[in-house]
């Protein structure tokens, strides 16, 4: 009998992706999901492309009744936790949102999760929770120092899991710094397909190239950086999706928490990508200079050491993936 994983946000971005590896890796995944940001029209999907039935449930995390039905209803063996808020504009302006959804969310769970006696969690945190390092590229070392509530947010969820390891043995958790997750599932049937506006700027950039916005603005060419756009660290969301499962994996021989950065090792900056993407699309990209986000950082890229060492993890796609992908979504309406 395959080992029944619960995915929270198992309808969204990475979670969606997360349950197709996870399938495809030999779990049985149960998705978990409030379709905040999300729709059912991608569970069809998630049992096609994983070959097995995926049973799913509509239900908020801090639900503290629907959530004990889910362990009740499923014989959950371990959690992947990605559900969440990731709007890094939106967290400046709705604090109160972020902080009730992402750590109420996780205290939530983590209660349910003790009380069923289920201990074994991989949590999906961020890159942002490091803000700007005084030093490139960053390592799991480096103090976090988050800029704006979203990372503070994955920050304190991080703090209290670690917390909980130290103070009871039989947590196993893997705490997953993920980078810039970009492109989509190269069957062209998964992607980011948020309620709104997307806010990733891969997702931008394929709108703009099709038309459906006018042109793509850069945040800043003012930075301290080459070219003077942000630099970051964009990793194909098949292999975050991989690392997770990899994650999951490694936890089955070991106790306590584990914090694991998620990224390529490669900085990438605006320009950079926006060229790479016309090359992948064919198409000229307009772009206008635009003042810098509130919250943003100048530069964020990955040390891959660590997850590499201790998981055997490491990113197989490069950025002509993610472009080509993300366009391949796009062309297929980029939507569920
Ligand atoms: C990338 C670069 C922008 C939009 C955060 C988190 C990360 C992940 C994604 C959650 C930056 C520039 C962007 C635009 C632009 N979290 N940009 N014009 O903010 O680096 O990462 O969100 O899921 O963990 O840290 O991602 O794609 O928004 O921005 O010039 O219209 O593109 O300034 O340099 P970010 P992003």
């Amino acid at each position: 009998m395959p080992e029944t994983v619960l995915v929270t946000g198992g309808a969204g971005y990475v979670g969606s992706h997360v349950v197709v590896e996870l399938a495809r890796g030999g779990y049985a995944p149960v998705v978990l999901d409030n379709f905040a940001n999300s729709t059912p029209a991608v569970l069809p999907r998630l049992e096609s492309l994983s070959g097995r039935p995926v049973p799913w449930v509509n239900a908020d995390l801090r639900d503290l009744v629907a959530v004990r039905r889910v362990f009740h209803d499923h014989p959950i063996a371990a959690v992947v936790h990605c559900a969440g808020l990731k709007s890094i504009d939106e967290s400046e302006e709705r604090p109160l949102a972020y902080y009730d959804v992402n750590v109420g969310g996780a205290l939530s769970l983590i209660e349910v999760m003790g009380e069923a006696g289920v201990a074994t969690l991989v949590f999906t945190s961020s890159s942002a929770v490091y803000g700007q390092a005084a030093a490139l590229p960053v390592s799991e070392e480096t103090p976090p120092s988050p800029q704006n509530v979203y990372g503070r947010t994955k920050r304190v969820v991080e703090d209290f899991l670690r917390d909980l390891a130290r103070a009871n043995a039989n947590w196993r958790i893997a705490i997953l710094r993920c980078f810039n997750a970009a492109g989509a599932h190269t069957t062209g049937m998964l992607g980011e397909a948020p309620r709104g506006r997307p806010s990733g700027l891969l997702s931008l950039l394929a709108r703009v190239a099709a038309g459906e916005l006018s042109e793509i603005q850069v945040t800043g060419n003012d930075w301290p950086t080459p070219d003077g756009t942000g630099v970051r660290d964009y990793v194909h969301i098949q292999d975050v999706a991989q690392a997770h499962l990899q994650a999951l994996k490694w936890l089955a021989d070991a106790h306590g928490a584990i914090t694991q950065n998620v990224g390529t090792g490669r900085a990438q900056s605006v320009y950079e990508i926006i060229a790479a993407f016309e090359r992948a699309c064919g198409r000229r990209i307009g772009q206008l200079t635009a003042a810098r986000r509130a919250g943003d950082v100048a530069a964020c890229v990955a040390d891959t050491k660590r997850a590499y060492e201790a998981l055997g993890w490491r990113a197989t796609r490069g950025l002509d993936a993610v472009c080509a992908d993300t366009w391949k979504w796009q062309k297929s309406g980029g939507r569920l």
